[in-house]
């Protein structure tokens, strides 16, 4: 009698759109956290780990030192995300284990919704919304919640990378002048932004958008120093990470005047906790790190994450394999 191989023992950390589960099914034994959008707890990851062959893990999973010790046959971890710093991508490599992730399905979304925070931020339509919902707009005002002009402004970008460059296309739309700053030193044709180091940046930008990854070298790359060289009347928008920011020295720019406004999406924690002194503000306007939550970004991740889990499996190169 020839015995059945068995297959490959997956868990994905969150329920995931249907599309990238139904190219699971049949292929790996799979099992889904879904309970109650709340995370996996840890002691229920590591509890799971020494069976696993491979994991979609979600940006908010840790994919660590301790973590990857107790999961001895793992072969791959699927970051449903482009951003990867949630995993120790140097421990993974040391143990043979695969990292993937999902670049260009979310571009075009998470570019619009930063393109929405430089429109909402500037414009002060958190602030707006709030002032029609209490019942306290009064009348039509000739100077009611004057805000700064997108158009035609200097929008800087901070990592000129597929999300930074789609934000750019978009500012061309509305004949704003584009600078950038990253490691590679140069102009870019396609969207016409001119490279400029980052304290120029700073200085010469009437938006700052943020979509840099987070590592050592970006932690807090906004902070009190920074922000001082920032014009008065700037916006800062962040779609990247929390972490890029440090946050009480925002409030303190916030509340000094030092900048005028903040669209953020992304906080460090998440979720981040409401009575911090930064949702206090009027002049922040917060979301809850939904840049790639559109129905079609989400599809093509869940697919482009099961692509990356079942190549890994099978025995082929992965669509999106990060290298450390
Ligand atoms: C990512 O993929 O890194 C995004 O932050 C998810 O929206």
């Amino acid at each position: 009698m020839t015995q059945k191989s068995a297959k490959p023992k997956v868990l994905v950390t969150r329920r995931i759109p249907e599309k990238g589960l139904a190219l699971l099914r049949d292929r790996v034994e799979l099992d889904i956290w879904d309970y109650d959008e709340v995370p996996i707890p840890q002691e229920e990851l590591y509890a799971r780990a020494p069976h696993l062959d491979g994991i979609i893990a979600l940006l908010s999973d840790s994919m660590d030192k301790d973590f990857f010790f107790r999961a001895p046959k793992l072969k791959v971890v699927s970051n449903y995300a482009v951003g990867y710093d949630n995993i120790q991508v140097a421990e993974a490599a040391k143990r043979h284990i695969v990292v993937t992730n999902t670049p260009d399905v979310l571009t075009e979304a998470t570019a619009d919704i930063a393109f929405g925070l430089i429109l909402g931020a500037s414009r002060r339509m958190g602030e707006a919304e709030r002032l029609v919902r209490k019942g306290a707009w009064k009348s039509w005002g000739p100077t009611l919640l004057l805000g700064q002009d997108v158009y035609g402004a200097t929008l800087g970008i901070v990592g000129l990378g597929r999300i930074g460059r789609a934000v750019a296309r978009r500012a061309r739309g509305f004949s704003m002048k584009i600078l950038h700053t990253g490691h590679t030193q140069e102009d870019d044709p396609e969207t016409g932004s001119r490279w400029v180091p980052l304290e120029e940046l700073l200085a010469s930008s009437d938006i700052l958008s943020l979509h840099c990854p987070l590592n050592e070298d970006t932690r807090h790359l906004i902070n009190r120093n920074t922000l001082k060289l920032m014009k008065p009347s700037a916006v800062l928008v962040n779609t990247g990470r929390g972490g890029l920011v440090h946050q009480e020295d925002l409030y303190e720019a916030l509340a000094r005047g030092v900048i005028t406004a903040a669209g953020l999406d992304v906080f460090d924690p998440e979720p981040f906790p409401a009575d911090h002194p930064l949702l206090s503000l009027e002049n922040v306007l917060a979301l809850p790190h939904i840049g790639s939550a559109s129905v079609a970004a989400r599809e093509g991740m869940a697919v482009l994450a099961a692509e990356n889990l079942l190549a890994v499996l099978e025995g082929r190169e992965p669509p999106c394999r990060v290298t450390p």
